[in-house]
């Protein structure tokens, strides 16, 4: 008969860790110390290389491996300025795992992570995407529905299970976006998931290195304040971000405005408005994390928001998604006569 450490299995070894539980990247927040500290209690964790200058990815890449003997992912942002120095630095100093986000990992981009031997990860948002990322050579992939926190695609997890992860058995499968419950992680094990990855349940840990008034707003926020940034017009291309409910949205708005009514005027090109649009995130994002400004800040959440309402250790908060898993397990069992 199956059990629970059948259900483990595929991404645990995978992954090389105890629990194939991802704490995702989040940039300003997945630094050196998180890394390791989400190593130390049996998870997997990714260094956020963000808008990193190169110097500062090195140190912490040099630093992560330092402070764990675990493995663990580097996720670069392929439309960040200095991708193409990141992607150099992760290959050059044989990181584990590269997480690609934010665009696709061109083929040559994942055959020199190949060749330096660290594994491929890339979220798939499409059963297209899918099919080409893997006949291209990823390793894994990453199902990241718009619940999520972040920069976020338009597709729910619901509809990328039945389109991805029900169609494709071949490289293990993490699913994202939503996730705050052990219940919930085990039915997304027995669908067929390598295991999940989780960003705003982590955020709010005594280890997370955001500020306690970040961390105070997503404990007290709803699932329904965690909403998606409009795009105004279609001039230019806005990722959307999910994100708590605040002045900084509001003021994001106007900038698109702002910005769209420039190009009218030809005094700005559509570069340049572009970078201010994604600019304005990663300076919104690290005043909320960093200084707390949770009113003009961006406080990335997913609606996952709703369900954690205290900051607490991280192990405790691991574990219990783990001890979660196992009584659900013992319940289902019953509930199907099988024990
Ligand atoms: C504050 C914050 C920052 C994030 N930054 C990144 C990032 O730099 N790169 C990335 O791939 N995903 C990023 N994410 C997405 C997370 O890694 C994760 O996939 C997402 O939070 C999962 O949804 P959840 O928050 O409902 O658990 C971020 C999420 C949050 C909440």
């Amino acid at each position: 008969m199956i059990t629970l450490d059948d259900l483990w299995r595929r991404g645990r070894e995978f992954l090389g860790v105890q629990y194939p539980i991802i704490a995702g990247a989040m940039t300003w927040i997945s630094d050196s110390s998180f890394v390791a500290k989400v190593s130390q209690a049996g998870a997997f964790a990714c260094l956020a290389a963000g808008n990193m200058e190169p110097e500062k990815l090195k140190s912490e890449i040099l630093r992560t491996k330092m402070l764990t003997s675990s493995p663990f992912a580097v996720n670069l942002i392929t439309i960040a300025p200095n991708y193409l120095y990141h992607l150099d630095l992760a290959c050059e100093l044989a990181v584990p795992f590269i997480v690609f986000a934010g665009g696709y990992p061109r083929q040559a981009e994942i055959n020199l992570t190949r060749q330096s031997g660290a594994k491929v990860m890339a979220f798939a948002p499409t059963e297209a995407m899918a099919r080409r990322l893997i006949d291209n050579g990823v390793d894994a992939l990453i199902l990241e529905g718009s619940e999520a926190g972040g920069h976020i695609g338009h597709v729910s997890l619901t509809i990328l299970i039945q389109q991805v992860l029900f169609q494709f058995r071949e490289v293990p499968i993490f699913v994202a976006g939503g996730i705050a419950s052990g219940r919930l992680i085990l039915y997304f094990l027995l669908m067929g998931a390598a295991g999940v990855q989780l960003g705003t349940y982590f955020a709010v840990t005594e280890e997370s290195r955001a500020h306690p008034r970040f961390k105070e707003a997503l404990c007290r926020a709803q699932a329904k304040d965690a909403v998606a940034t409009p795009q105004v017009g279609s001039e230019l291309k806005v990722i959307s971000v999910r994100a708590l409910r605040n002045r900084g949205l509001e003021i994001f708005t106007d900038l698109q405005i702002e910005l769209i009514q420039k190009r009218k005027r030809k005094e700005i090109s559509h570069e340049e408005a572009q970078a201010l649009v994604e600019n304005f995130w990663v300076g919104a994002l690290r005043r909320a994390v960093e200084e707390g400004d949770v009113e003009t800040g961006s406080v990335m959440a997913g609606q996952s928001v709703g369900l954690v309402s205290k900051v607490r250790p991280l192990r405790e908060a691991l574990l219990s998604l783990i001890s979660e898993v196992e009584i659900e397990w013992q319940w289902l069992q019953q509930k199907l006569g099988l024990s």
